[in-house]
């Protein structure tokens, strides 16, 4: 059975990236004089907040990876007037094809490579194109986008973009040396309550901003033992932490203006035992001797709670449970002075200091009609047929996404999220290891702007007061 495995990394191109890079760590470790070792700010080459790149009217893409995520990808893109799909990688030759298929039904006719680990490659290389959008297992993002800024293209890793803060630094830094933006894929901000709530939030409904909670909290277990899968299986093995954030992080880090008026100052994080999934191995090996070599290992605690303060004294808290028994919960509540708004559980609801009490749903109704902003007026209704019926459409925020990415980059304007929200982001993976690692220590959040923070302006043109000219089709 090692063998499968062994496989598995060797065509996946895994093997040697690191797949146990954070250390296996001891949930109670005594280690409270430990210094986190990380760098903590450099000065800025360029800034790519705000930036804008030349216009490319056609967005020439290449994706690699067409597994669950990249599929419903195409499936987006192809929908989305001035894309151009010229090449499609995996190593998986089936995947391939499959990609060829959904966008030959819109007379796209992409190169095609598979079969080796570094074949993507390839498709880095070519001079038609423009974008890649990578939908790889999560331990490539980063050395995917890298090597693609390298040859000059843009890049749109999914979540999380980065796995240790080196790595954030590394693509920090690539953005800026050769100016090709790093677009975090951070589909939940464009979720219609989380861009309601941001316009809220901006015209002073909820007051001084004071705290958030985040979390993509949800029963993983029935999805989670897929042999063809395997890298999602081993991500929460030889590591704790809050490994998949950015659901959570994104909507809060927006309304609190991380990186463009506030930052992430430090944080801590606590992470309990693993309850769940040592048992679970157990009796899956019991019935299939292809997990008996993951019996005995460590899995990552179920719950990992994380706090953060930032410069300007807010604060946030962030959870990660994939294994306890839950309903999928994406968390999303954000506390002010005057009023409070909180997404789940359902229904979504607000809390004002002059009712003292939740509003009614007429009230709610109100409030939104006069707050939905304009994005979600012109292309959210859109966006749900678009995406619709498709595995992967989230309600149509997908599909909310990829429109505003290709339309920033067709009319030459600054991506909504950039270089420095991914790297900042993805920074709490390693960050909550530590932490976790160390009792609670808390740790500093590294600044990626180096100091630019305190004079970027906020991005998310919730007004499309620039570009909104790109239509579905
Ligand atoms: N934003 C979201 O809502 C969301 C939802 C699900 C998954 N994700 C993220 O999307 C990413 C992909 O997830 P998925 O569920 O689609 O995974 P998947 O396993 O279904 O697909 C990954 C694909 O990458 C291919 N691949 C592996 N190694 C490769 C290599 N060296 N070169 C080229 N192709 C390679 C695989 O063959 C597979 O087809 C993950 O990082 C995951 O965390 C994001």
């Amino acid at each position: 059975m090692k063998t499968n495995r062994r496989q598995f990394l060797k065509t996946t191109g895994l093997a040697g990236l690191g797949i146990t890079a954070v250390p296996a760590a001891a949930h109670a470790s005594s280690g409270v004089t430990a210094k986190a070792p990380f760098k903590q700010a450099q000065p800025q080459r360029f800034n790519m907040h705000g930036y804008a790149a030349p216009k490319l009217p056609i967005v020439r893409i290449g994706l690699i990876g067409i597994g669950d995520r990249g599929g419903a990808a195409l499936q987006r893109l192809i929908k989305i007037e001035g894309v151009q799909i010229t090449a499609l990688a995996d190593v998986k030759p089936e995947a391939v094809s499959r990609g060829v298929a959904i966008v030959k039904a819109r007379a796209h006719s992409p190169a095609t490579y598979s079969g080796g680990a570094e074949d993507w490659k390839k498709l880095c290389d070519r001079s038609d194109v423009d974008l890649v959008y990578i939908c790889t297992p999560w331990l490539l993002h980063t050395t995917q986008a890298v090597y693609a800024m390298e040859r000059g293209k843009h890049v749109a890793p999914e979540l999380p973009v980065a796995l240790t803060i080196e790595d954030c630094w590394k693509l920090v830094e690539t953005s800026e040396k050769t100016r090709r933006h790093c677009i975090v894929l951070g589909n939940q901000c464009f979720n219609s309550f989380e861009l309601l709530t941001l316009n809220m939030a901006r015209q002073g409904f909820f007051g001084k901003l004071v705290h958030g909670d985040g979390a993509y909290s949800r029963n993983m277990l029935p999805i989670k033992f897929r042999k063809e899968k395997l890298w999602f299986f081993e991500r929460d093995i030889d590591r704790i932490g809050a490994l998949y954030n950015i659901h959570g992080i994104g909507p809060i880090a927006q309304k609190m203006e991380i990186n463009c008026g506030d930052r992430m100052e430090y944080m801590s994080s606590v992470t309990g035992d693993d309850f769940t999934m040592g048992e679970k191995v157990k009796e899956m090996a019991a019935q299939d001797p292809f997990w008996q070599p993951y019996v005995g290992r460590r899995f990552n605690g179920n719950m990992t709670t994380c706090i953060v303060r930032t410069a300007r004294g807010r604060t946030m808290m962030f959870q990660y449970d994939h294994f306890s028994a839950r309903p999928a919960t994406k968390v999303h509540l954000i506390s002010g002075t005057k009023a409070l708004a909180m997404m789940e559980p359902p229904p979504s609801r607000f809390y004002t200091n002059e009712k003292d009490r939740w509003l009614t749903d007429q009230e709610y109704q109100a409030l939104v009609a006069q707050y939905t902003p304009e994005i979600s007026k012109r292309v959210g209704a859109m966006a749900e047929k678009v995406g619709g019926g498709t595995e992967y459409y989230h309600g149509g925020m997908d599909t909310v996404m990829d429109w505003r990415m290709i339309d920033c980059l067709r009319n030459g304007l600054p991506v909504e999220q950039n270089v420095y929200d991914a790297a900042s982001w993805s920074a709490l993976i390693e960050l909550t290891s530590w932490s976790s690692s160390h009792r609670a220590q808390s740790v500093d959040v590294p600044d990626f702007t180096g100091g630019a923070w305190k004079t970027n302006r906020p991005l998310m043109d919730l007004a499309l007061t620039t570009g909104g000219t790109t239509r579905f089709v």
